[in-house]
């Protein structure tokens, strides 16, 4: 299979997962109509991706890593719907559909985030047998989730709204508000393969780092159509970011080293690593 066969392959089969699961919240809810709005409004999936891709290529358990990344995806829906909340980013647009709380209200969308969040764990309990693997997880993954991790990075990112960062600064916040939940994703696939937590993370810190570089650099040069949500609004609030502090073409270096990092960092997959190369490199090149 090449390598957007492949891709399909994992995403349709992640869409699917998280489908089901939805099917599974408690009927006549609004918090659960929220959530399950979130969940399936679309979004590349690329954390659930990099956990199919990296068990794979370490020979794990496929059925461990998809219930992972998708406990992983929930996270990160639920990150997405409190970022856009009016007392954070305040965005009415979100995977091309108006905000959970444009749809819902805030104190809904507020829910619809706490729902995500817990059901991710309950999500992971319920479906992995395998007890070690799932303590190993959660245990990983609440930390790269929580203050030590994306919540500590959102915390610092709004900081850096009002006073400005310096770039050694706006790395540590990017390494935590997005890169913890990509090293989550190598360790879901990492555990699924029987391995340390941390076995992939020279690959996921690189590509992490790089994701959010990318992610600033779209925000002054993207398509809102294909973005899926209002762009320009780091660079119109004066944000720290990496185009705001060292300019669009020092800041494409940067995400063109990162790239390269992870992709030598690909040693650790071994032969079967080329999925995971050229994930890299795709995502350096994305348009959304
Ligand atoms: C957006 O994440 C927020 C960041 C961490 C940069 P994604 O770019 O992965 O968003 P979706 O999941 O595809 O919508
Ligand atoms: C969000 O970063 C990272 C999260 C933890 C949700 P941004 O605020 O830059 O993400 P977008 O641009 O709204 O997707
Ligand atoms: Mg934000
Ligand atoms: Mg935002
Ligand atoms: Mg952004």
């Amino acid at each position: 299979m090449d390598f957007n066969g492949k891709l399909n392959f994992y995403t349709e089969k992640i869409n699917e997962a998280l489908k089901k699961a939805t099917e599974d919240f408690p009927r006549g809810n609004i918090v659960s109509e929220a959530m399950a709005y979130s969940l399936l409004a679309g979004g590349k999936r690329i954390r659930p991706v990099i956990a199919l891709a990296v068990a794979e290529s370490l020979g794990g358990d496929m059925d461990i890593a998809l219930a992972f990344g998708c406990a992983l995806e929930m996270i990160h829906t639920y990150s997405l719907i409190h970022d856009d909340l009016p007392c954070m980013d305040n965005d009415t647009m979100r995977r091309g559909m108006p905000t959970c709380h444009v749809k819902y209200g805030e104190a809904y969308a507020l829910l619809a985030g706490d729902g995500l969040l817990t059901y991710a764990f309950s999500y992971i309990t319920d479906k992995v047998s395998d007890k070690e693997k799932a303590f190993d997880f959660i245990k990983y993954l609440s930390h790269m989730a929580g203050i030590e991790g994306m919540v500590g990075g959102q915390t610092d990112d709004i900081k850096a709204e009002s006073e400005s960062a310096d770039i050694e600064t706006l790395r540590f916040i990017h390494a935590r508000k997005t890169g913890a939940l990509i090293n989550a994703a190598g360790a879901a696939g990492a555990i699924a393969a029987g391995l340390p937590a941390s076995y992939a993370e020279d690959y996921t810190k690189s590509l992490g780092l790089a994701f959010q570089i990318k992610d600033d650099i779209l925000d002054v040069e993207g398509d809102e159509a294909k973005m899926g949500k209002t762009l320009m609004k780091d660079i119109n609030s004066e944000k720290s970011t990496f185009v705001t502090l060292m300019g669009l073409e020092e800041a494409k270096g940067e995400l063109r080293k990162e790239t390269d990092k992870a992709i030598d960092a690909c040693r650790l997959f071994g032969e079967k690593g080329g999925f995971l190369k050229e994930l890299a490199e795709v995502m350096l090149k994305r348009e959304n």
